[in-house]
């Protein structure tokens, strides 16, 4: 078979342990063709690609990033990108695109497989919000990186009795601010789905510090958002793909907690430090399982299925069923983190 293969939205440790096992198991098993898109969909409607085979994948199971390049772009947002991404699997000869890809990627994909592209998805993104599955690698590298931040930052905290507030990924989910507060022994975590009220934080730190601790760890996720009407918040802003920019909810969840406790704070934002590097083992084995599914789900046919990490078992999934809904921190999780809370 002629397969195509892309990444898209923003990248993340595993997508070249993905494209290696793709490219293994397609072209020692099958003999397949692969050819590697550049930069997401944009290399797709632009008939730009690279051939992969098993010789140029050699070393890139632990590198970070992706060897093709990524962007956000979609063909939706192009009047004739549908089109272009037609012509070109036409021009080529392809059977199959394979798309690695967070929400915004595998959303279009559905749309895709609608419009009768045969494609086969596989979820990316650190901030595990895909639907069904149970892991999209990424994920547990960002846990493991945000996880020795917060390890660092307790000796500052506890050196100089300070409050130090933490900001993780997770646009509108908690997982890595739960996992990493969890892993971290976080004194307090504040995350998308539960929005905080600024006076009980500061109240919480105040009473912790009365009663003989002068340091503590705030985690916030970077959609953490404050009750309505409890604290005020800068407007949204959106970035080119009309994808939300955040990033510096902690400066202002730090600023008040250091004028209402008079506690001295520090905040440390983590940012694209959490999807820089190398891959941790779960991560390159999940990755590595994803892409020989994923390569198999294509000799089958399976169009418009998505693999998914289901019971331990990677299953297939319809990617449309995946893109429904995000998938929210389970609530016996977020539980337990709040058992450790003040
Ligand atoms: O890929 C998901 C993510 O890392 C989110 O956690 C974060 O909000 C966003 O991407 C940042 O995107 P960008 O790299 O475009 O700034």
């Amino acid at each position: 078979m002629r397969v195509g293969v892309l990444t898209g939205g923003g990248d993340c440790p595993g997508l070249n342990a993905v494209i290696r096992a793709i490219v293994r198991k397609g072209e020692a098993e099958y003999g397949d063709t692969l050819l590697g898109f550049t930069d997401g969909w944009r290399g797709v409607m632009d008939n730009e690609f690279i051939e992969l085979d098993i010789q140029t994948m050699r070393g890139t199971l632990p590198r970070g990033g992706t060897v093709l390049g990524t962007s956000r772009i979609n063909p939706y947002m192009d009047a004739d990108g549908v089109d272009r991404v037609k012509a070109t699997i036409e021009a080529n000869k392809l059977d199959a695109i394979v798309a690695i890809g967070g929400e915004g990627t595998l959303s279009c994909s559905a749309e895709l497989h609608r419009a009768g592209i045969p494609i086969v998805g596989v979820p990316k993104t650190i901030d595990n919000d895909i639907g069904i599955t149970e892991r999209t690698f990424g994920f547990d590298t960002a846990v493991a990186i945000a996880t020795e931040a917060i390890d660092r930052l307790h000796t500052t905290a506890e050196s100089h009795n300070r409050v130090m507030v933490v900001e993780v990924m997770g646009r509108h989910v908690g997982h890595i601010a739960t996992w990493a507060g969890i892993a971290g022994g976080a004194t307090l975590t504040l995350i998308p789905e539960e929005p905080f009220d600024i006076d009980d934080v500061c109240a919480t730190l105040s009473r912790r510090h009365e009663n003989g601790r002068y340091a503590s760890i705030v985690v916030v996720a970077e959609g953490a958002k404050p009750k309505p009407g409890t604290m005020d918040i800068p407007e949204d802003e959106f970035d080119d793909f009309g994808h939300i920019r955040l990033g510096g909810i902690a400066n202002r969840v730090a600023s008040h907690i250091e004028h209402r406790t008079g506690f001295e704070t520090r905040v440390t934002i983590l940012g694209h430090v959490q999807r820089g590097g190398s891959p941790t083992p779960f991560d390159r084995v999940l990755s590595t399982w994803y892409g020989v599914a994923a390569i198999d789900a294509v000799h089958d046919e399976a169009w418009g299925q998505m693999v998914a990490l289901v019971a331990d078992e990677v299953v297939r999934v319809p990617i449309a069923d995946a893109v429904k809904e995000l998938k929210y921190v389970n609530p016996q999780l977020w539980e337990t983190a709040q058992q450790f809370f003040p």
